[in-house]
């Protein structure tokens, strides 16, 4: 099917003065846009009567099939919304100072240095894969609720495992490794920090038995309120999702090594977040692990770095 290309040069004056645009794009009966599928701007504001400054309604919704590209900053005062529905595309190069709400349904690209800030909010409605995000997001994201799915919590996509959402025992056995993800993110930070550094996996995947193991045995030496600090119940670790790997020493003093500073301000880009960290324990009810990290993919790690949030705090389920 031919793809419709919306490709708006949203003016800064005109829109910092009106809002959002709502642009709309002419279709034929099958859908396909009649004209070439190149259509500039057709909204209330882009007459040519530039003291009318005050159109009426200033939505921007990108329908199926249509990409719509913004390449200016723009400002959307709270009345407006952006929908990006299912099955279209917002590629962003420029700037959003969002005050309304930002509905992504279809996918969003923000390029490298582009931009969404403001008080407004970016709504997932369905799944984190839905955002690219090579820029900057200060905006806050609203996640959607969490999903089971065979006694599996995903939200927004995100596999989620922590002290109230837990894994069935079967869960990985098929797997019984990290996954080759989180495997290919630990080998490209070892390759780019080059000689000097470990970086090396020392726990890896723990299937629901090991973790049981484990966790019996700190408390039989350690006492079950110590261990409950550091040790997940068994069915509760990430380690059993194979999205989590501890990094080279399972130690406090880690934090202070070259190594464990450069793992915390570097990771993200490989796809990876420090997922307990010091400042957040009391959410996540855990100690500072600062050698445990955990796969998300580059987009929603970055997101989750940028946010300053843990997991909990960015998926809402705190
Ligand atoms: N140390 C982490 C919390 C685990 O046992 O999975
Ligand atoms: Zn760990």
């Amino acid at each position: 099917m031919k793809k419709l290309h919306i490709l708006a040069t949203i003016s800064l004056a005109a829109v910092l003065l009106a809002g959002c645009t709502e642009t709309t794009a002419p279709s034929d009966s099958t859908g396909n846009n009649p004209n070439n599928g190149v259509v500039s701007q057709s909204s209330s504001q882009s007459g040519s009567d530039s003291s009318q400054a005050e159109p009426e309604n200033q939505n921007i919704t990108v329908s199926n099939g249509d990409v719509l590209e913004i390449s200016d900053n723009i400002s959307c005062s709270a009345e407006n919304e952006i929908r990006i529905e299912k099955g279209g595309t917002l590629d962003l190069s420029g700037e959003i100072d969002l005050s309304g709400d930002l509905y992504v349904e279809g996918k969003l690209h923000i390029a490298q240095n582009a931009k969404i800030g403001g008080t407004g909010v970016i709504h997932v409605v369905n799944s984190f894969d839905d955002i690219e995000c090579e820029g900057t997001v200060t905006a806050k994201i609203d996640a959607p609720e969490p999903v089971e799915i065979d006694g599996v919590t995903y939200v927004g996509g995100i596999l989620l495992v922590n002290k109230e959402y837990g894994l069935p025992r079967e869960f990985g056995t098929d797997i019984a490794d990290i996954r080759p993800e989180l495997r290919s993110a630990i080998e490209q930070m070892r390759a780019d920090t080059g000689f000097g550094m470990t970086l090396r996996p020392s726990s890896g995947y723990r299937s629901y038995a090991t973790q049981e193991w484990w966790f019996n045995y700190y408390c039989d030496t350690d006492g079950y309120d110590n261990a409950i600090t550091y040790s997940a119940l068994p069915g509760h670790s990430e380690h059993q999702t194979g999205y989590a790997a501890d990094i080279t020493k399972t130690e406090l003093d880690y934090a202070d090594t070259e190594e464990g500073k450069w793992l915390a301000a570097n990771c993200y880009k490989y796809g990876c977040i420090i997922r307990y960290p010091a400042d957040k324990v009391d959410i996540t009810g855990y100690i500072y692990e600062p050698w445990h990290i955990r796969y998300l993919g580059k987009s929603t790690a970055k997101l989750v770095h940028d946010s300053g949030l843990c997991l909990e705090e960015f998926l809402e389920v705190d």
